[in-house]
Formats: C-alpha cells, sequence, structure tokens
C-alpha cells in the first residue's frame, strides 16, 4: 500500500481497497475525540488551509472542525471574490498556489473547474484536497459516504447500491471509481439529459465497475441496500455561484424517495445517504424513518477527516 504522508487527495479512481480501509481506521481510532467532543493535539504543528472558490457548508467546515479537533490551525478564504482570485486580477491557479503552499501545512480546495484541484496540486508541495471540482469528483464525501456504509452495515461488500439524480454529479463520479474496489452492484437512476456521460462510462467499464441503468426508482428501490441520492432539481456546479430564481422546478417522481414508497417497496435494512443540501427529492419527513442516515453522515464526515488529515501530514502511518 502507497504511504499517505504528503499525498493530494484528489481523486478516488486510485485508491486502491487497502488505502479505504486504512483511512477508515486512522478515522476510527481518532473518532473518540469527536464523538466526545475533546480536542487532541497530535497536529498542534500543522496548518490547514482551506480556498474555496464555491460555496460549501459540510465540506469546508468539517475539514475546520476536523483540523481543530487535532489540534491544529485553519485560515483560509470562502468568497474568491474577496480575493484577488475573484476581482480584477483572476489571479490564476498557479499563481495563488504557488504563494498559499508557503501559508499552510495541507491545502483543501473546492473549485467550479473541474480539474482545478489537480492544476493547483501542480504548483503546491504541500497535500491538496479535492473538496470538489465542477462536475469532476467530490472524494472527501465519498469517503465519508463509504465510511458511514461500512459503520452501518459492517461491510463495504456484497451491497446493492441504488444512486439516483443527477448523475453528471461529482459524488456520483467518485463513488463509481470507488466501487470498483468492492464487491457491489450499483443500480443508476436519473433524467435521460443527466445521464452517465459515454466517456466515463468508458473509464468504469474499464475498471470493471458493475452497474445497470434504471429509468425509474419506484421500480428498482427493493433491489437496493443503500439508496444514494442527489438532486436533479439544482446549482450549475461548474458557476463559482448561482442564486436560486423565483421559479423552481419540482423533482419528477421517477427521482423522488418518499416515506410511503420506503413502507411499501424498499427493504427494511436498507439505509438511505445523501450528501446535501437536498431539494424536494427527499422531503423532510423520511428524516424520522428507520431508512435516514444523512445526520450520521454529518458526524463521520469530522471522524473521516480528521483521519484523512492525520495521515497526509505523517501523524499517523
Ligand atoms: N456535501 C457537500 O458537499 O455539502 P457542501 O456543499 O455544503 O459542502
Amino acid at each position: 500500500m502507497r504511504s499517505f504522508i504528503g499525498r493530494d487527495i484528489l481523486s478516488l479512481r486510485d485508491f486502491s481497497r487497502d488505502e479505504f480501509f486504512r483511512m477508515f481506521q486512522v478515522a476510527d481510532d481518532l473518532r473518540p475525540f469527536a464523538r466526545d467532543r475533546r480536542n487532541t493535539d497530535l497536529l498542534k504543528h500543522k496548518t490547514l488551509l482551506t480556498a474555496f472558490y464555491q460555496p460549501s457548508t459540510r465540506t469546508r467546515l468539517s475539514h475546520e472542525a476536523a483540523m481543530h479537533r487535532l489540534g491544529g490551525h485553519v485560515l483560509g478564504f470562502s468568497d474568491s471574490k474577496m480575493t484577488r482570485a475573484g476581482d480584477f486580477y483572476q489571479e490564476s491557479i498557479k499563481d495563488t498556489f504557488h504563494m498559499l503552499e508557503y501559508y499552510a501545512d495541507v491545502i483543501a480546495i473546492r473549485h467550479f473547474q473541474q480539474g482545478a484541484p489537480h492544476e493547483a496540486a501542480k504548483w503546491a508541495s504541500v497535500p491538496v484536497i479535492n473538496c470538489g471540482d465542477g462536475w469532476g469528483e467530490h472524494p472527501t464525501q465519498v469517503l465519508t459516504d463509504l465510511y458511514t456504509i461500512l459503520h452501518e452495515k459492517g461491510t463495504l461488500d456484497g451491497l446493492t447500491y441504488l444512486l439516483v439524480g443527477d448523475m453528471r454529479m461529482r459524488t456520483m463520479h467518485s463513488i463509481l471509481y470507488a466501487l470498483s474496489q468492492f464487491d457491489a452492484k450499483a443500480i443508476v437512476v436519473g433524467p435521460p439529459d443527466m445521464s452517465l456521460l459515454p466517456e466515463f462510462k468508458a473509464e468504469i467499464d474499464a475498471l470493471n465497475v458493475d452497474y445497470e441503468e434504471a429509468g425509474d426508482v419506484r421500480d428498482v428501490i427493493d433491489q437496493a441496500d443503500i439508496i444514494y441520492m442527489e438532486p436533479v432539481v439544482q446549482a450549475d456546479y461548474t458557476a463559482s455561484r448561482e442564486e436560486r430564481g423565483s421559479q423552481v422546478g419540482l423533482t419528477p417522481p421517477e427521482y423522488c424517495v418518499t416515506r410511503e414508497l420506503l413502507r411499501d417497496k424498499a427493504r427494511r435494512s436498507s439505509i438511505i445517504l445523501h450528501s446535501l443540501p437536498r431539494m424536494d427529492e427527499l422531503l423532510p419527513d423520511v428524516d424520522g424513518t428507520r431508512h435516514q442516515r444523512y445526520w450520521a453522515e454529518a458526524f463521520n464526515g469530522v471522524a473521516l477527516k480528521m483521519g484523512m488529515l492525520a495521515l497526509v501530514l505523517g501523524a499517523a502511518e
């Protein structure tokens, strides 16, 4: 297994099965600090910089919370308009990250351009963590999802994953890459104009990912162990920011999971994950059902990022 020390976390395409489990093991080791709301001093000499060019609630703050729990330091920006990258100068990724590397020991970036974190990693000698790049990938979200599934199911093998939503989403790309490492079947349900792109299908075919496409969640939910959701009514992830207009579309029932559908058709043991934020594809009345695990994901996100930061910064190996 490759060492995590000093490593960029840019994609799950290149994660091995052993590497997933190693990160989950370190997250488990550090989990008691998050659970008991205690801080340790494991990373007291390290600094995390968050460079977020797109809005975020969970991803940025869970990285920052994890660093605080580990006794480290945090700085950064959450609105590039207040930096030279977002004003008159439109400063390049190269110039920005060539400089940011001197300010911190690890950099977490979210960007609206696919591949921006990879470009940043070329110019920063410290580890760069991809926190979402356009329609590209969202590795730390999917690491959190898989860590949650491992805790809830005790395994990542022998499960059927129902993926519902916009298949252009970065989470969908990362999870399908990740499933190549497990004995997993995926059923993919999304609107035709938001389906998996041919070039991405070619990639996951080359990785032997076992998946099929279906048209309506109601026809296949009975097969699912894991119901993994994203909105189909959502912002343009290739824009730096999109305000909601006065008119917001409704999600067609083919891509909604309702309390009634869960009651009538889902396996009683199935669990629902949603990276959030949600629209009307998953109404709040599902929150009180036995299937809901998206709040557990919020806690697990802190523990997982504690494990990841400890590994890339060499405090665990
Ligand atoms: N899941 C997720 O990426 O949420 P944020 O956009 O709030 O970070």
